[in-house]
């Protein structure tokens, strides 16, 4: 059949993919799937500060390259992943005995860094990473303690300047539906928005599980972005179940990915889908939640499961 880039770009809408950088160097068949099926692609990992600057002033860029360039060569726009977060940190900042001047200066020097590396070259930065905790309150996090809840506005400001044409998101997971903490999301863009700092997306992960029932109120969360003016993305889809899988864990599992594209595909302002790795041959699924997988649109030997047939007649029939 079509493929799904194809039937996304006739539905007006990317469909992108995280990108495992060891797969795709050593697995044709990964690497001819990302190329064929996606429109846009994502860094799993190597965008990530460890990964960029695991020594300080010791910039490693190659792997993030690679896959920039792989983007080009194959037509693909690049969701850029992460910059502002509390995981994934060189030790050389968590275990840093900085004033808070000085962490200002490290977080801006990052940013900056790494938006000028990439400039022209990234559609999305995800800028500031799951920055409220599931009740809307701002997650304890070395930025929080040290600067301020205003360090998201610096860092959408100083990743602004930067790359002024990169479109800049805030990004999380739980915030599907209508929560308290979208909620504290709608509240935070508004905010940013009156006064003047460059946010243009809302990021939503889309990281489910079978066994917790669907989200409420996903469109109406798109909508209500939609009618401040910020664009929406599902960013890291993925839809887990406790194993062993069987048919019934399958078609939910499969409404699941076909029901939050669906509310992508009927928002004004959502422009893309991206699901978290696309083949349970690599997943960090099984290493984060003992005794779960089989969270994605194909198996372990990329044959398609229900999920990959609805996300492919969803978007056939839009
Ligand atoms: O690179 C090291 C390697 O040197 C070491 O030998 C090995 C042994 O543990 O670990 C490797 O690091 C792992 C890294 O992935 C790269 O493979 C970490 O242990 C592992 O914890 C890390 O997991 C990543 C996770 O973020 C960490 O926070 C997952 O691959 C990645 O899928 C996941 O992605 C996050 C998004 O960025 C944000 N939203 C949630 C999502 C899922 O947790």
């Amino acid at each position: 059949g079509p493929t799904l880039r194809a039937l996304a770009a006739r539905a007006d809408v990317r469909i992108g993919t995280a990108v495992n950088m060891d797969a795709l160097a050593s697995d044709t068949p990964y690497r001819e799937h990302v190329a064929r099926e996606f429109n846009t692609v994502t860094a799993e990992n190597v965008m990530k500060w460890e990964a960029t600057e695991p020594q300080r002033g010791a910039h490693d860029w190659a792997a993030a390259d690679q896959l920039v360039d792989f983007a080009r060569a194959n037509r693909q726009l690049v969701r850029g992943h992460t910059l502002v977060w509390h995981n994934q940190n060189p030790s050389w900042v968590t275990e840093g005995d900085f004033s808070s001047a000085e962490l200002r200066q490290i977080l801006k020097k990052h940013i900056q860094d790494e938006v000028r590396h990439f400039k022209g070259r990234i559609w999305h930065w995800d800028v500031a990473n799951e920055i409220f905790t599931d009740d809307g309150q701002w997650r304890n996090t070395i930025w929080l303690e040290k600067l301020g809840p205003g360090y998201v506005a610096d860092a959408l400001r100083w990743a602004h300047q930067a790359d002024p044409k990169a479109r800049l998101y805030l990004n999380d997971y739980n915030v599907e539906g209508i929560n308290a903490k979208s909620t504290a999301y709608y509240n935070l863009i508004k905010q940013l928005r009156s006064e003047g700092v460059p946010v243009h997306g809302f990021g939503i992960q889309g990281h489910l599980g079978v066994q917790y029932g669907f989200p409420g109120q996903v469109l109406e969360n798109l909508q209500r972005f939609d009618a401040l003016g910020v664009e929406t993305a599902f960013t890291e889809v993925d839809v887990r179940m406790p194993m062993p899988a069987d048919a019934t864990k399958l078609q939910a599992q499969a409404f699941a990915y076909s029901a939050l594209l669906q509310a992508c595909l009927l928002a004004r302002k959502c422009v893309s889908y991206t699901v978290w790795g696309f083949t349970d041959k690599y997943s960090w699924v099984p290493d984060w939640f003992e005794g779960e997988g089989a969270a994605n649109l194909l198996d372990e030997n990329y044959g398609p499961k229900p999920a990959h047939a609805a996300v492919s007649s969803t978007l056939t029939l839009a």
